[in-house]
């Protein structure tokens, strides 16, 4: 009987839930792997030894897939993403009204400069997390983003991002999808004053075997001291 039950409430459960995870999830990647993607965000950066009083940036946020269980997580106002798509971050608004996280003062902006233009001189942030990003960047956007990052973190703070130095280049939605050593993402990083360290492939720090994005490379971002 409670077996049962149970396949009934979880049928339900996904007949409710499936439409609106598959919409969101065609905003920002291949299907299927949508809550494993969700925990992986969070679970790394705690990893990383993120605590609630931290401030962090979420670059590329997207519809806040990463976003919502950090906002959740982090204390009021110390959730901040940005995104080229302003259909996404209209969105992410809304998902933040329908899952009450209101309270959290999250931000989420629009911004084609990595919040250069949008955020004030004194915006820093323990975290810069910049999560399936940067393989959608042309050399420039690399350039500029990765100086934003090393303005924007504060003393002791860390930057993160995947890349893909193994999958052929091609195009996602209006952005290309590009392959490119460490070394690359090192050299433009070091012209920023932001030392590079490799934390291995995502297979390694717990991503799920389901998505071809675990062959990618996690990078850290510190400044020089
Ligand atoms: C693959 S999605 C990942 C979204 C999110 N990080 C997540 O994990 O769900 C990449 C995101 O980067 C955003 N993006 C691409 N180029 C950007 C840029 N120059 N500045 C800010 N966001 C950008 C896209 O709009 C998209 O939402």
């Amino acid at each position: 009987m409670t077996t049962v039950l149970w396949h009934t409430m979880r049928t339900l459960y996904w007949r409710i839930r499936r439409p609106d995870e598959e919409r969101l999830e065609a905003m920002v990647g291949p299907p299927g792997v949508w809550r494993e993607t969700r925990a992986f965000q969070i679970q790394f950066l705690k990893r990383m030894g993120l605590k609630p009083h931290h401030r962090v940036l979420d670059v590329g946020c997207g519809p806040l897939r990463g976003g919502l269980p950090l906002i959740s997580y982090l204390d009021e106002g110390n959730y901040l993403g940005i995104d080229v798509r302003p259909e996404v971050v209209e969105e992410a608004h809304h998902q933040i009204h329908k899952n009450d996280l209101v309270d959290k003062r999250p931000r989420v902006l629009v911004s084609m400069t990595f919040g250069r233009e949008e955020l004030s001189n004194a915006a820093k942030f323990d975290y810069i997390w910049c999560f399936q990003l940067l393989y959608h960047l042309d050399d420039d956007h690399v350039d500029e983003c990765l100086a934003q990052v090393a303005r924007r973190l504060a003393p002791g703070g860390a930057g993160y991002g995947n890349i893909n130095t193994l999958a052929a280049r091609g195009r996602w939605k209006e952005f290309p999808f590009l392959q490119r050593p460490i070394e690359y993402y090192e050299r433009i990083a070091n012209r920023h004053a932001l030392r590079t360290r490799c934390l291995g492939q995502l297979d390694d720090l717990g991503y799920t075997k389901k998505a071809r994005g675990r062959f990618n490379h996690m990078l850290e971002f510190l400044r020089e001291q």
